[in-house]
């Protein structure tokens, strides 16, 4: 949506240019997946085609106000086909698809995004259009439980009017997101199916190399090999539409003249190691983003790469430290043990030293009371030997 401050200023949000559907012109050959993904879609599909005879023919649209709509949501890693299958559906059904990016929806004016979810579900119902909202997570996000700022206030007013909406809408709508643990709860009871889509394995890449070529008029060199690009580069569909874009680029700029010039196995190959080595600096930026402390090291010469480096070299340091650490915990058990039988011996040592002291002390003892007895005895013995010598 193309906003106007000023005019939005006078006359509020203009919510028409919200609203433009457009004819969807990929159909299921454009996408390559996974048999599991394509039959919940199949499923998908039929559920959308015999609703009006469940809700009209067999009488449960009168039963049952509310609820009639069909809501699913795509979830999955990025570039897996969620955005192309969503315009698949809509061109199975002979509908036109309505794209909805939060961004788009999102208002500085206090209560206008929800007013303009309203908006985009009345448009669609006016068009008869399937309704997709891409990063659904950020607009069906969970509700503040306490409410002290008013963007949690304006958050909340927008995840409800979604709910009721959903609730009323009588349409096909399609939520895609790559985070659907962030999904409102109340939110998930609303969606018919959740439909998982996964990265695409060696078989689905190599079909899927062959569907981002025009079979006939792209030119390849004959030395092209997808199956061996598909077996050695695991990578998603969106990556591969991108490499397959940096191959053409760089096959065309190479000098001759055009009708000479071919896609060969080595424009592939870098094309993907490119996209995929882009990917990883992307995943490495999040990562540094995460951690402000090695974001403002990435500024640093030599950068984030020599602080993963040390860090890394310290954390097999820390490692080897562990593993050591049994080896360490029973030497010194063995050091305690051989310590406390030294003690023990020389306690035992200085006991006996006592005794052998004490026994010492009791044999002199008895010596001397012996001799005293003995001098007691023969100081009698010669008393009465003057007594008796006087007597006679
Ligand atoms: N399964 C697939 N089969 C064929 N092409 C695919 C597939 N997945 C992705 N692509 C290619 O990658 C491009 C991006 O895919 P798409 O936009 O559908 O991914 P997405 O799942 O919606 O990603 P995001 O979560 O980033 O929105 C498509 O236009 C298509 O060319
Ligand atoms: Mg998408």
């Amino acid at each position: 949506m193309s906003s106007n401050p000023l005019r939005d200023l006078f006359f509020g949000p203009d919510r028409r240019a919200l609203v433009t559907a457009q004819v969807p012109r990929r159909t299921f050959s454009d996408v390559v997946l996974p048999p599991s993904t394509r039959r919940a879609l199949d499923n998908a599909l039929v559920q959308i085609r015999k609703h009006d005879v469940l809700f009209g023919q067999w009488g449960l649209g009168e039963r049952h106000e509310s609820g009639l709509g069909l809501a699913f949501n795509f979830a999955g890693p990025p570039g897996t086909g969620k955005t192309i299958c969503a315009e698949a559906i809509a061109h199975t059904l002979g509908k036109p698809l309505l794209v909805v990016r939060y961004n788009e929806l999102e208002s500085q004016w206090a209560g206008a995004t929800a007013k303009n979810v309203a908006a985009v579900f009345a448009s669609a119902a006016e068009q008869d259009a399937v309704l997709f909202f891409d990063e659904a997570d950020a607009i069906a996000g969970r509700r503040f439980t306490s409410v002290d700022q008013g963007y949690q206030r304006e958050a909340n007013a927008v995840v409800n009017v979604l709910l009721r909406e959903l609730e009323d809408f009588p349409g096909v709508v399609i939520f895609a997101t790559n985070l659907a643990a962030n999904f409102d709860p109340a939110f998930e009871r609303r969606i018919r199916t959740h439909i998982l889509f996964e990265q695409p394995g060696p078989e689905e890449r190599e079909k899927i190399w062959r569907v981002q070529i025009h079979h006939r008029k792209t030119p390849l060199a004959p030395d092209v090999d997808f199956g061996a690009l598909a077996e050695r580069y695991p990578a998603s569909g969106g990556d591969i539409k991108n490499a397959v874009l940096k191959a053409a680029q760089m096959a065309i700029a190479e000098p001759g003249t055009d009708d000479e010039k071919r896609i060969a196995q080595h424009h592939f190959e870098t094309g993907i190691q490119e996209v995929l080595a882009a990917k990883r600096v992307m995943d490495q930026s999040l990562f540094t983003g995460l951690m402000p402390g090695l974001a403002a090291l990435s500024g640093t010469d030599g950068g984030v790469d020599d602080e993963v480096q040390a860090l890394a070299s310290r954390l097999v340091d820390v490692e080897d430290a562990v593993a050591a650490l049994p080896d360490a915990l029973s030497r010194r058990e063995e050091a305690q043990l051989r310590e406390a039988e030294r003690s023990r011996d020389a306690l035992a040592a200085r006991q006996t030293e006592a005794l052998d002291a004490l026994r010492g002390g009791a044999a002199e003892a008895a010596r001397t009371a012996r001799l005293a007895l003995w001098v007691a005895c023969a100081s009698a013995v010669v008393a009465a030997a003057g007594a008796l010598s006087v007597l006679l």
